[in-house]
């Protein structure tokens, strides 16, 4: 036992046992030994978990095995798919809250280490990219945000919205075997429909102005059924899983996400990351339509410029590069 163990309920130590062994049984008497509790307590942590909606067999003789099919989010559920780290992090799950990223930035304004985490099941006032909503109902999305804390100046900063999609790419490829694409800056497309969407928050120290830490919120719709969706997302939004059951969890992806995250928010200044940006593009050498200033313009993709900027040509051959910030872009054959 870990000293972390020692200051968990006995509920979150049975769940974060039965996490580490799925589909595996672990005997009770095993669990009551090594946190030197009653066979009655693990029983009833058992029972606790099963009335929050874990499917948990009990098999007489040989223990409790939590069943493969169980995704309900969980630091513990989490955890053991987290790539080791010198530096504590923080990840905690709500069943709501308004916004993930509302209380990511509580979480790093009160010191939260990189990695931290913050993840609900459901989201009342999910936030989107140009003060738009985010529909984020539970049980068929994953709503998380991840603290970041990029050790570069603000300049280079910003490229952590262009890393985030690739690092979202990379931990859904490597836990589903599925490849998205990305429609600039940080949409995520499979089989030309939105799956995933990104929002990155900086937080400033207020009396320097400077980055303290950034905070990617990341929306995947990863199972359901696009006709659940609400008329004016379904042309437009899609699943990871649309029609059949998933091939992981979300606590797995989750926690790839984070590792991949963290992995890149270190090469923001060398920028290694761009080449599979681009490569991972779904507008580059298409026609797209961009609004800037309530003006809608056409133009063709040409390339990602070294500061995530989306250079675009227009039919009079003018070249310019669009900001994040500034612009909304469609490709031209509507998505
Ligand atoms: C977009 O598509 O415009 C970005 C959507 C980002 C949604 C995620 S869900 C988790 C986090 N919390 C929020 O309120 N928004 C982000």
């Amino acid at each position: 036992m870990t000293g972390d163990d020692k200051s968990m309920s006995v509920k979150d130590f049975v769940l974060k046992k039965l996490e580490e062994n799925r589909g595996i049984p672990l005997s009770g008497e095993a669990i009551a030994n090594a946190l030197s509790v009653s066979r009655a307590a693990v029983w009833k942590a058992v029972h606790a978990l099963e009335e929050e909606g874990y499917h948990i067999e009990a098999v007489p003789n040989q223990g409790y095995t939590l069943c493969t099919d169980n995704d309900l989010l969980s630091a513990q559920g989490i955890r053991p798919y987290l790539a080791p780290s010198p530096q504590l992090r923080e990840i905690r799950v709500y069943p709501c809250v308004p916004s993930t990223n509302q209380e990511a930035k509580r979480m790093a304004l009160d010191g939260a280490n990189q990695g931290s985490a913050v993840l609900a099941e459901e989201q009342s006032a999910g936030r989107g990219r140009m003060g738009r909503s985010f529909f984020s109902p539970r049980g068929n999305g994953l709503y998380m945000s991840v603290i970041l804390r990029p050790r570069t100046d603000a300049s280079n900063a910003v490229l952590i919205t262009t890393a985030a999609a690739v690092g979202v790419c990379r931990a859904i490829e490597t836990v589903t075997g599925r490849q998205p694409q990305i429609k600039w800056v940080n949409d995520l497309y499979l089989d030309d429909k939105k799956i995933c969407g990104i929002l990155t928050e900086a937080v400033t120290n207020f009396e320097t102005g400077s980055i303290e830490s950034v905070v990617v919120g990341i929306g995947v719709n990863f199972k359901g059924s696009p006709d659940r969706l609400p008329e004016e997302l379904r042309q437009k939004a899609g699943f990871l899983y649309p029609d059949e059951p998933p091939g992981t969890t979300r606590n797995h992806l989750a926690a790839e996400i984070i590792n991949q995250l963290c992995i890149l928010c270190d090469t923001l200044e060398s920028r290694s990351f761009l080449p599979e940006y681009r490569s991972r593009s779904m507008i580059l050498g298409e026609k797209i339509r961009f609004l800037r200033n309530n003006l809608w313009s056409d133009a063709l993709a040409v390339d990602i410029d070294e500061n995530g900027g989306l250079m675009v040509e227009s039919a009079g051959g003018i070249r310019e590069t669009l900001n994040s910030g500034e612009v909304s872009i469609r490709k031209l054959d509507g998505k």
